[in-house]
């Protein structure tokens, strides 16, 4: 990753300073950044989705990675202003749809199949946005919940929900702030 830290430095500075001065961006540490980048590079994916966009620093790493592999990102935020940030900080992201919105409004206005999910919005609606998706997720379509252990209570249904569903193989990285990283499986009986 060192290489792509040097050739987007500039980009990758000003998320930084952002995260310094403006509250409540909750961006995803950069571990957890490189980890989705490392996913998506084995996955391959075609269609990527990203529910919590904040200023689009988790969607700036998932945009490099598509772009390795010709993947599209569509990234939805319910928070104007960060919406509006995020377009600025996305500018030359040519792979990015972002969608101002309450997600689980958007979700069921999605048409297509996706190969990658990062769930990183409101922890509470997590087994919402989780039952919403499932027409929309292509097989072993691979989907990644941030914040499992740091909000393991708010989160627990949808952790209940992905380890207990047969259509769902999954684990728990203790890495940052906790992933849960589950592997769609439609043809399981
Ligand atoms: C943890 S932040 C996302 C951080 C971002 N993924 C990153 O690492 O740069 C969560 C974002 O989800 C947004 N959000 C919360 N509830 C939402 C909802 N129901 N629909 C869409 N976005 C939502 C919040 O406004 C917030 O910006």
């Amino acid at each position: 990753m060192e290489r792509l830290k040097k050739q987007y430095k500039y980009e990758l500075a000003r998320f930084e300073v952002q995260k310094n001065n403006i509250k409540r961006l909750w961006n995803i540490p950069q571990t957890t950044a490189e980890l989705l980048y490392t996913f998506i590079k084995i996955k391959l994916p075609k269609h990527i989705l990203e529910i919590g966009t904040s200023n689009g620093f988790s969607t700036f790493w998932l945009s490099l990675a598509a772009e390795t592999c010709g993947a599209d990102v569509d990234t939805i935020e319910i928070d104007e202003s960060r919406f509006k940030l995020a377009k600025k900080n996305l500018v030359n992201r040519n792979n990015v749809i972002q969608r101002l919105g309450k997600a689980e409004l958007i979700i069921p206005e999605l048409t297509g199949k996706y190969d990658f999910v990062f769930i990183d919005a409101g922890k509470i609606n997590y087994i919402n946005y989780i039952e919403l998706l499932q027409n929309k997720l292509s097989n072993n379509a691979i989907i990644v919940a941030d914040n499992v252990i740091s909000h393991k209570n708010t989160v627990k249904e949808y952790l209940d929900y992905i380890e207990s569903s047969k259509l769902f193989d999954s684990v728990t990285l203790n890495l940052d702030s906790g992933l849960n990283v589950a592997i769609y499986n439609n043809k399981k009986e």
